[in-house]
């Protein structure tokens, strides 16, 4: 386990954030900061909520798939970025083991304990591998996964959804450039589809989204010394059909005043006004080929469920074929 993002660093990153974001017109603040321990084990509960499609179409997808894709890539080490538990990663970690290829995992997240949970629990179940947890974040810290062996890097559950274009962009070419000839990219992304159903994901029965966008405010006040009422905000999710793009925000239910003491700042909420908490951007398969040319990258092949909810893209670098090199 190796942590790149120190208690102080990650303090000082939420501080900066917090003082740029919350002092915005409209507010905001990055979704990585919805993952603590609390967050994580949250969104490990909705992606088991009956409403919540894409990482069960996924895991679908990935059971179908799994080995088409140790036959493509022929992959003895997979890296995974913002891998939270791992939990549909092992279809792939199994599909690798059986045909004698696996030998390493490596893991990259901001989540700290849910990382080392999942390693630990990675280890147990393939004894014989090595396992890397890098406590890292994947907009900065990308190059500390450039290795040997060949290696299938793995962006699963729409995450790149949560970035914007231009952070999209970036991230991709960062990820080209830790590939190596040989190696290959997969990428989970949602498909664009009925709103109704979009909003069901995110509106579920049981509440649980709404406590995880909420549990934004509980970091605030533990980590800033803010003094957000829990009960004076409700959690918002919108479908932006423009931008192909699920919005989630607070929205203040009255006028109200919060306090963050250890910025020193003093914010005045009109009701009804928002933070904005995450985009989680829908994808179109011409869309997601044209964001991975542009980085270097080049589909291989594209993956869908029967209904056409979730994609998954193999890609590799521009001009080589998986084990050409
Ligand atoms: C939507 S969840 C997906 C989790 C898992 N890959 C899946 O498919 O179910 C996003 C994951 O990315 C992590 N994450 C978010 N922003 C990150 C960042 N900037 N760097 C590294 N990890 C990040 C979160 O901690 C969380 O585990």
């Amino acid at each position: 386990v190796e942590v790149h993002l120190g208690r102080d660093e990650v303090v000082q990153a939420l501080r900066d954030d917090a003082r740029a974001g919350l002092t915005a017109s409209p507010r905001w603040m990055r979704p990585k900061w919805l993952y603590d321990e609390r967050g994580s084990e949250l969104f490990d509960r909705i992606t088991r909520l009956p409403e919540y499609y894409p990482t069960r179409t996924e895991r679908a997808i990935l059971l179908e798939r799994a080995g088409e894709i140790v036959r493509l890539t022929g992959a003895d080490t997979l890296v995974e970025l913002g891998s939270g538990t791992s939990e549909k990663t092992r279809i792939l970690l199994e599909a690798l083991d059986a045909a004698g290829l696996l030998r390493r995992f490596e893991a990259l997240d901001v989540s700290e304990q849910t990382l080392r949970d999942a390693a630990f629990a990675i280890l147990a179940s393939h004894p014989g591998i090595t396992v890397r947890a890098v406590v890292g974040d994947f907009e900065r810290h990308l190059p500390l996964l450039a290795g040997h062996g060949v290696r299938l890097v793995v962006f699963l559950g729409g995450t790149i959804g949560n970035l914007l274009p231009d952070e999209r962009a970036l991230l991709l070419r960062g990820v080209r450039q830790i590939l190596g000839a040989r190696d290959a990219f997969l990428l989970g992304v949602d498909l664009v589809k009925d709103p109704a159903e979009i909003d069901a994901a995110y509106n579920d029965s049981q509440g649980l989204t709404a406590e995880f966008n909420l549990n934004l405010l509980l970091i605030l006040n533990r980590e800033l010394g803010a003094d957000f009422d829990l009960a004076g905000f409700e959690h918002r999710e919108v479908y932006d059909t423009v931008h192909e793009w699920v919005e989630l925000s607070l929205v203040s239910r009255r006028e109200q005043h919060v306090r963050v003491a250890a910025l020193d700042l003093e914010l005045d909420f009109a009701a009804g006004e928002a933070i904005y908490t995450e985009i989680s951007a829908r994808f179109r398969p011409q869309g997601i080929t044209a964001e991975l040319a542009a980085a270097g990258l080049r589909v291989v092949q594209m993956w869908t469920d029967s209904g056409g909810a979730f994609a998954l893209t193999l890609a590799v670098p521009d001009d080589l074929s998986p084990g050409s090199a």
